[in-house]
């Protein structure tokens, strides 16, 4: 069974596999047990029936032909859990990534210095070839953007070219954001896992044959994670969409209570429309304010009990403190704003402390 597995994602890239090949095997040899898995989207150019056609020849080469899916994160992801090595490894198939430091990625693993090896092209050795100074720019932005979120230090934390043991990839499978190119930002900013890193660095080439697929809808993938992932680590951030949902859940309240009241009784309606007001607000902090502490299976539906729970809480303080004020002679849109206030920090840090921790 191979101990390492490389996961190379494709999109019309058939000039490239050769040589990338030929790279590969000079660098990692034959007495190591290695393999790689090609994920190709279907490409036009012939890529994928290149990658069968020497498959047939050397048992190590495996391809994964998907239809009607598009996306690297993705594609990487489907790579590494079709494979049963525990070593993993990503990198691109335009030889942008040096093969000759893929031994020392592994190395830095097996040895259990590391428990993600990053090809950094931030770190003394390393270098992003001749890129011009728009690239470059937008690189140095996009990661000083990303450090304020990561959970251990990388100088290149946008970097496409990483190695990671495989039980980090299982555990956080289920989580990790399947849109865009950022996969090592993402596994570097996901709290509850052992993150050890360690840098090797290499210079960046220039593509040769091909042409990239960084387009401005990866942009925009890239800055909706960054998002998500400053809200749920800052915070007043957090605490902010934390609110912001709640508002959405007012509009869910009067709507549910709206229709239901041409039918059913005001207590009854509005019973059901607190209960559905909670289950989007649940279901929305689960995607969207706790993204980096996601639940899914069991633990989401224990969770929903839990918020169901906390929220009923929050609700008595809220008018126990609304009703206290009043009675103290306070405005009635002062008391109720004060009980709101009170009952929503108390749902917030219940929540945080309890269900995504
Ligand atoms: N299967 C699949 N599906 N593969 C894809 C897709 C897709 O939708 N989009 C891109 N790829 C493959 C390409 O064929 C290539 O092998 C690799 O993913 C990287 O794509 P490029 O288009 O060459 O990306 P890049 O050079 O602009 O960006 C690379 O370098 C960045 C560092 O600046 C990537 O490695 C980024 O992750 C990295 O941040
Ligand atoms: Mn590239």
């Amino acid at each position: 069974m191979p101990q390492f597995a490389i996961i190379i994602p494709t999109l019309n890239e058939v000039e490239n596999i050769s040589p990338l090949l030929a790279n590969i095997r000079e660098s990692m040899g034959d007495d190591a047990s290695w393999e790689v898995i090609f994920v190709d989207d279907n490409s036009e150019d012939g890529t994928w029936q290149q990658v069968f056609a020497l498959a047939q020849e050397d048992a190590r080469i495996r391809c994964l032909r998907r239809i009607g899916r598009r996306g690297l994160a993705s594609a990487c992801i489907e790579g590494m859990l079709a494979t049963s090595a525990p070593y993993l490894a990503v990198m691109d198939a335009d030889l942008q990534h040096d093969a000759s430091i893929l031994p020392q990625l592994f190395a830095a693993l097996t040895s259990g210095e590391a428990t993600v090896a990053v090809g950094s092209r931030y770190v003394a050795g390393g270098g992003v070839g001749n890129w011009d100074a728009t690239r470059t720019g937008m690189s140095r932005f996009a990661t000083r953007l990303a450090s304020s979120s990561l959970l251990a230090p990388c100088q290149d934390p946008m970097s496409g070219y990483f190695a990671v043991r495989r039980d980090i990839i299982d555990s956080v499978a289920e989580k990790i954001s399947l849109n865009g190119f950022k996969i090592l930002f993402d596994i570097l900013s996901m709290p509850g896992i052992p993150l050890k890193v360690k840098e090797i660095p290499y210079v960046f080439s220039t593509r040769m044959h091909g042409h990239t697929k960084l387009s401005p809808s990866v942009i925009f993938d890239f800055a909706w994670l960054l998002t998500k992932k400053w809200c749920s680590s800052v915070p007043i951030a957090n605490f902010l969409v934390f609110c912001l949902v709640g508002l959405t859940g007012v509009l869910v309240h009067y709507g549910v209570l709206y229709l239901l009241l041409r039918s059913q009784n005001f207590v009854l309606a509005q019973t059901i429309a607190t209960y559905a007001a909670m289950t989007s607000n649940y279901f929305l902090n689960n995607i969207v304010t706790f993204s980096s502490y996601r639940l899914s299976g069991v633990k989401k539906a224990k969770g929903y009990i839990k918020f169901c729970l906390i929220c009923s809480f929050g609700a008595v303080i809220n008018i126990a403190c609304a009703h206290l004020c009043f009675s103290m002679g306070m405005a009635w849109f002062a008391a109720a704003g004060i009980g709101i206030v009170a009952g929503s920090i108390l749902n917030y840090i219940f929540s945080r402390h309890f269900i995504w921790k």
